[in-house]
């Protein structure tokens, strides 16, 4: 099971105060030493946390074959170009809006449909993997394998966020989207709120081949440090 760590939040840490510190190319050679398989980062309109800077230096390696890289980011015009020029092997599809914290849900990708096909289509031709992040329902995965999309990532932040019977639910529309959406062909991740506590639920999906862990991994990180923390999630996610 391939673990993308999600390194905004050092990037987060070092945008709080201007400096050159942390540095988030040190922090994925760290994660990839520690068992990472990728990398995943979020270059916002707003650029609150990873700069142009940061993503080209990630493609770099990306380029070298150095790591492999998922680059979250928003279907704008401004950023499928980015995306183009840098060709990450791999391409998150997220919404986006500048009041929100972090992610708030899923794309909608059944809402836009021309649009994502044009996005898609652009991000395909660049040699990059395609992955919707949507919510775990079936009108999105529908969608997401009829505009091309290779892969889709199920939005698990609100399964991470209910507990008791509302998360039971939750998590069972999660394995049935990921049964649906492997029986249809499309390759299925999922992220989002996931942390030591609950992630092992996602393992024991069998159709989930990967899981983007960010902000968990960053907190953990403080106590034991990033090696640590990439490790101890690596060692749950074994099947
Ligand atoms: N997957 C996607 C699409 C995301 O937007 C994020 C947050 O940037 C993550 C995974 C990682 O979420 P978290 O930081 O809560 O682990």
């Amino acid at each position: 099971m391939h673990l993308g760590v999600n390194i905004d939040h050092i990037a987060t840490l070092r945008q709080a105060r201007l400096t050159t510190y942390p540095c988030p190319i040190q922090a994925a050679k760290d994660c990839l030493e520690a068992g990472a398989d990728g990398i995943t980062a979020h270059l916002r309109e707003d650029r609150r946390h990873i700069q142009d800077k940061d993503m080209e230096n990630l493609a770099a390696m990306a380029q070298a074959g150095e790591l492999h890289l998922n680059m979250e980011m928003a279907a704008t015009d401004e950023m499928v170009a980015i995306a183009c020029k840098l060709k990450p092997q791999a391409v998150c599809l997220v919404p986006e809006s500048r009041e929100e914290l972090t992610t708030e849900g899923g794309l909608d990708v059944a809402g836009h449909i021309e649009r994502m096909i044009d996005v898609v289509a652009r991000l395909n031709d660049a040699g990059c993997a395609v992955s919707m992040f949507i919510d775990p329902d079936k009108a999105q995965i529908d969608a997401s394998k009829n505009i091309q999309a290779a892969v889709i990532e199920l939005h698990t932040g609100h399964y991470a966020n209910f507990n008791g019977d509302k998360q039971l639910s939750e998590l069972k529309s999660i394995q049935e989207a990921a049964r649906y959406a492997d029986k249809i062909g499309l390759i299925v991740h999922a992220g989002h709120g996931l942390t030591l506590d609950n992630t092992k639920p996602m393992v024991d999906i069998k159709e989930i081949m990967g899981l983007n862990i960010g902000h968990a991994i960053v907190a953990d990180a403080v106590f034991v440090g990033l090696k640590q923390a990439t490790a101890d999630f690596k060692t749950l996610m074994k099947r």
